[in-house]
């Protein structure tokens, strides 16, 4: 089973805003599916082309790509979870609002200025995800008496199905994230500033369940290593005979994996070889779709996964800025939401990951009975992850795993001499002699 919230929310200030505003409720359609005309071209709803699709999931991709690049990772915050996808749909609905040079440079951002009826494919991939365990929830609030344009409201839920929603106590945000959550997310805001007079927030959920299960009795306490120095003690699913598609890659000179989840989506690891390479050095080369072509047949092999509960929080407005995403925060043209002049004062993103053994089937199959275990995966230092919609390879979520017990003391390595080479390895390991270090460059990626 694994199961992955996230919470994604933009704050919207007045400038200059000095009285409060009066409580009457704002004339907003609520919770109204009304359809707005299309423009010419984008109309057809659901029926877009597979390639379409796949467009928009890569410009996902290379956006949460890029904030990946800019959050901070180290010993105080080890492992970083985002979603690309709630990302790009926060940042989308804002472009709605946006003119000129601020439309622009959202487009941009979203790598989206050369998809034609991007808002509407974007919009048309949530209901399709939907179909793969995914939920996602989004609302427009609005502070009571602030004068915001119906066309915005219209478009917002007509485009990303965002409801508008009156903004009318801390208590009231909390319990809905807390609500569309499952209880994971509590106490999401401490206040609420009378400048704020719109929010747009959304939270994603996804709770998958491994196509092939592991065996809880199998799962004992095994090393993980944080470094070559230092390591901590975690619990590692095993299993003897997994369905993988592995590739070991010389030239991100990692090890990827897939791990299928019920219902068309994956869970993708790309694991540095410890002593070789290492995460910041492998995400600028990363292309998820370059990968999936990659990736040989499934075979069964052993593997080990840690079992992890993982929580993150952070305030992105420092990558945004570093993203070139500055003016939002400063003087941005937002006169398609608005007369007011507004400018975003807060991106507050909260998250969680969870790994653990549930899934649908026994883990053996007859293809796999058969079959003699040659190859392994050891997922036991630092890694990458993603979760990804099979169709159209858009990243649900995606982030670093660095450290899955930061509560723990780390320890000395009892294998101080480690240097890329897995101890826990058994000899016939086809990883460890001919897979990783001695396979040509030709035949890099693929398997004897
Ligand atoms: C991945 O590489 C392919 C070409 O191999 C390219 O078309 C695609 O845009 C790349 N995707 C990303 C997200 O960079
Ligand atoms: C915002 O953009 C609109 C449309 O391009 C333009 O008319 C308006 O003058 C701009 N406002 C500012 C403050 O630049
Ligand atoms: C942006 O707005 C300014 C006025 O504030 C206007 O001079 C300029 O032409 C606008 N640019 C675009 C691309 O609409
Ligand atoms: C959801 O899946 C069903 C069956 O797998 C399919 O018929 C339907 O078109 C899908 N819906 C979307 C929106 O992709
Ligand atoms: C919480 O969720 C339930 C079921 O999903 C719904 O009926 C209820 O209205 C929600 N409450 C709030 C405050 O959103
Ligand atoms: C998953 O993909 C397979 C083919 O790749 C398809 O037959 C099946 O309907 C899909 N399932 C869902 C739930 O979309
Ligand atoms: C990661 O690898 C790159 C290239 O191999 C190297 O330049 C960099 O110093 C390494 N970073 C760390 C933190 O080891
Ligand atoms: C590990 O690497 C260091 C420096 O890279 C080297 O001095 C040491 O001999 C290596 N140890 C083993 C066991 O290979």
């Amino acid at each position: 089973m694994k199961l992955c919230l996230l919470l994604f929310l933009l704050c919207l200030c007045c400038l200059g805003l000095t009285q409060e505003l009066s409580t009457v409720p704002p004339d907003v359609p609520l919770g109204e599916e009304k359809e707005t005309e299309e423009e010419v071209g984008c109309a057809g709803g659901q029926a877009f082309s597979p390639e379409k699709r796949r467009a928009v999931g890569g410009a996902i991709e290379r956006l949460g790509l890029k904030l990946l690049g800019q959050l901070p990772v180290g010993p105080q915050q080890p492992n970083v979870i985002i979603s690309p996808l709630s990302l790009a749909l926060a940042l989308a609905q804002l472009t709605l609002g946006a003119r000129n040079e601020t439309e622009k440079l959202l487009l941009e951002s979203l790598h989206a200025s050369d998809l034609p009826c991007y808002h509407h494919i974007l919009g048309a991939l949530v209901p399709h995800l939907r179909n793969t365990s995914l939920e996602v929830a989004a609302r427009t609030y609005l502070r009571p008496g602030f004068d915001v344009k119906l066309s915005f409201v219209e478009d917002s839920l007509a485009r990303y199905r965002s409801s508008p929603v009156p903004l009318v106590s801390v208590e009231e945000v909390n319990q809905w994230v807390e609500n569309c959550t499952s209880g994971h997310i509590s106490n999401f805001m401490e206040s609420l500033p009378h400048s704020v007079v719109l929010m747009l927030i959304n939270a994603v959920y996804f709770k998958g369940v491994w196509q092939t299960q592991f065996d809880p009795m199998a799962t004992f306490k095994e090393t993980f290593y944080l470094s070559n120095r230092n390591s901590v003690p975690v619990d590692m699913m095993k299993s003897p005979q997994y369905p993988l598609r592995l590739l070991n890659d010389q030239q991100l000179e990692a090890q990827i994996a897939s791990f299928p989840f019920k219902g068309n989506t994956s869970f993708l690891i790309v694991m540095p070889l410890p002593g070789k390479g290492n995460l910041s050095a492998v995400l600028p080369k990363l292309n998820i779709s370059d990968l999936y072509r990659r990736l040989p047949r499934e075979k069964a092999m052993q593997v080990k996964l840690p079992k992890v509960k993982l929580q993150y929080r952070q305030e992105l407005q420092e990558a945004l800025t570093n993203m070139g995403l500055g003016s939002l925060f400063s003087g941005p043209n937002l006169s398609g939401i608005s007369n007011d002049p507004l400018q975003v004062t807060g991106v507050r993103h909260a998250s969680t990951l969870e790994l653990s053994e549930e899934g649908v089937e026994a883990s053996a199959t007859t293809a796999v009975t058969t079959m003699r275990s040659i190859s392994l995966l050891s997922v036991n230092s630092p890694f990458f992850f993603a979760l990804v919609d099979d169709a159209s390879l858009t990243p649900l979520f995606m982030g670093f795993v660095t450290n899955p017990a930061p509560d723990r003391d780390p320890m000395l390595n009892d294998d101080p001499g480690r240097n890329g080479t897995m101890s826990d390895q058994p000899e016939t390991d086809s990883v460890g002699r001919g897979g990783i270090n001695s396979v040509s460059s030709a035949a890099a990626g693929e398997e004897e």
